[in-house]
């Protein structure tokens, strides 16, 4: 059995930079035709001019890794309590960037720079809403009291809904959403609000996490949970409701970074990222949707075609093997481990 779906796009994305940009480049590259490129680097991507650079330096890297695709990063500004509402007007305008990313402060990897007072950034906000530029936002409160599980239900009820409600022509993009609260307050929403969803979020929960030893690889943010809130994502992303596309916040670390004593969040699930959603959409009896979600949804909301060229997959009898670790230095990234085996393959 085979499936040709129209080539799919990665909506969050984070590639790095150096040396760890060298290493996983091609794994997008040579998968996705466009990929939302997050800009939590350290220092992060602030500036028109920043996103420049960087976009710079992801081509060179495709060039040096001899990369032969037409692969377009699509950039986006890290929004902080000092950006100026003109720079990211101007950068939207010239095609710099395609949206502004919101991580309240502390909440994940690189987020120090991040809002920690959301009334500050309201003029620029302002200005994006005026100016249909899209927000996209790390849905997850940062209060140390609040349960980390609870941390994006919260996030929901106390900053999204009131910021919606106060800006409603804002175009938002709640970003990897994990739970049956968010796919349910996107569904209800009427207008100018999507999400995101990460393969990794699809395929496991916390039990695959934490029950029988703890798998570092598996810890991410907003941290996977309970099986019940997997399901809701798998029926939000097989339902062919567009408002839910793919972003497979694709986040590598060294595993020496994972397996550290307090270490990273971040799934590396590019490699393999197709094969898992095609086994996953299969089982949900849903595969003719996934063309929906991986590769039609995201474009209609950024307003861009749909890409050209197509992707097939193929069942097979034998299961995909496990991408193997990819080297970084004197390092690995070790790719996600859907926790099953996959009998979709790539051709
Ligand atoms: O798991 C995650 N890793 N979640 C994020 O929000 C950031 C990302 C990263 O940059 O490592
Ligand atoms: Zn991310």
């Amino acid at each position: 059995m085979q499936i040709t779906l129209r080539r799919p796009d990665d909506w969050h994305l984070h590639l790095r930079d150096g040396e760890m940009l060298s290493a996983v480049i091609a794994a997008s590259a040579t998968r996705f035709a466009r990929a939302l490129i997050m800009p939590n680097l350290v220092p992060p991507v602030i500036t028109g001019a920043d996103a420049k650079a960087y976009k710079q330096r992801i081509m060179a890297a495709m060039h040096e890794q001899g990369v032969k695709s037409n692969f377009t990063p699509l950039m986006t500004l890290y929004l902080t309590e000092n950006t100026v509402a003109q720079d990211v007007i101007d950068a939207a305008k010239d095609g710099t960037i395609l949206a502004v990313k919101l991580y309240p402060a502390g909440a994940t990897t690189n987020s120090a720079s991040g809002v920690a007072n959301l009334d500050k950034v309201m003029p620029v906000l302002e200005a994006m809403a005026a100016n249909d530029i899209v927000l996209c936002v790390h849905g997850e409160v940062t209060d140390p009291a609040i349960d980390i599980f609870d941390r994006e239900a919260q996030f929901i009820d106390s900053v999204l809904d009131p910021l919606r409600r106060r800006l409603p022509q804002l175009r938002i993009v709640m970003e990897h959403i994990t739970t049956r609260n968010a796919a349910e307050y996107v569904q209800g929403s009427e207008a100018n609000l999507a999400a995101s969803i990460t393969t990794h979020h699809l395929m496991i929960n916390r039990n695959h996490m934490l029950a029988g030893g703890i798998r570092p690889h598996y810890y991410c943010l907003p941290i996977v949970k309970r099986e019940e809130h997997r399901q809701a994502l798998v029926s939000a992303a097989t339902s062919a409701d567009s408002r839910f596309f793919l972003g497979t916040d694709s986040a590598p670390h060294t595993r020496t970074a994972k397996l550290s004593e307090c270490g990273c969040a971040g799934v590396f699930s590019a490699a393999n990222t197709l094969e898992c959603l095609a086994t996953l959409f299969e089982e949900a009896q849903a595969l003719a949707k996934l063309e929906v979600f991986a590769s039609r949804s995201g474009p209609a909301w950024y307003g861009l075609p749909v890409n050209e060229d197509t992707v097939t997959l193929e069942k097979r009898d034998e299961p995909l093997a496990l991408p193997m670790p990819f080297p970084v230095g004197d390092d690995t990234v070790v790719p996600f481990d859907p926790a099953r085996p996959i009998y979709w393959h790539q051709l």
